[in-house]
């Protein structure tokens, strides 16, 4: 299978099966920024509710920048992390004084935001810009890794460059926000960590851990 017919079949499979979220309904950066964030370490049924929350009191960055800090808290009660909500509050600051309320449009820039790390900085920078950069999260990490055989450990700096290689060099030339969706539904709803349902699965003649049954070893993640 060449990348090509990788991306293909990927996208085909998430114009059938993609859950329909409002966050990808959008190209305004605030929401998407404002999802993201949400969803670190959150379930998409867990942040749902508080993704409306939120813009249903924040039309955009300046009403949540000067929003008083202790009402932010509140609304992010129950979500844990609480960190994450004074970055978001920070971050939506620092965009609103320095950027105009406007979030920067590159991956470079993005990543120098307050919480905006790797993984969210493409995020917006592909679902916002239409930026050519690949989201690399545990879903992206799990369907590369299973499908072309890739065993470099994901929790080391080294194994983590050789999965950055392989996601740059599979990015499509258009759509990179859908294709970056795609892949990562994919490992959401297909390829599970647990009992991935193989045998229904459109790659169960390509994939490397299906053909070699080590679904179960990777990807391969040391205890660090
Ligand atoms: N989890 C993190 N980002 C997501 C997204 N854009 N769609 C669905 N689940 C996600």
């Amino acid at each position: 299978m060449d990348n090509k017919e990788f991306i293909e079949k990927l996208i085909s499979w998430y114009n059938v099966n993609k859950r329909d979220l409002p966050w990808r309904k959008t190209r305004d950066s605030f929401k998407i920024w404002l999802s993201e964030i949400i969803l670190q370490q959150t379930r998409v049924a867990q942040g749902l509710p508080y993704y409306l929350k939120f813009i249903n009191n924040f039309n955009n960055v300046e009403q949540l920048a000067v929003a008083d800090e202790q009402f932010v808290l509140r609304l992010w009660q129950g979500l844990g992390y609480y960190s994450r909500a004074r970055n978001l509050h920070k971050c939506a600051r620092e965009v609103h004084e320095n950027f105009d309320g406007k979030f920067p449009e590159s991956y470079e820039k993005l990543i120098k935001l307050p919480g905006i790390g790797k993984y969210t900085a493409a995020a917006i920078a592909s679902f916002a810009y239409m930026e050519k950069v690949p989201v690399i999260d545990g879903n992206v990490y799990r369907v590369l890794s299973r499908i072309f055989g890739v065993d470099a450990d994901i929790a080391d700096g080294r194994g983590q460059k050789v999965f950055e290689k392989l996601a740059a060099e599979l990015m499509p030339e258009t759509h990179p926000d859908i294709y970056n969706q795609a892949i990562m539904e994919f490992g959401a709803l297909q390829c599970t960590p647990k009992n991935p349902a193989c045998t229904q699965c459109i790659f169960n003649i390509e994939c490397f851990a299906r053909r070699n049954n080590k679904q179960n070893e990777l990807p391969v993640k040391s205890k660090k």
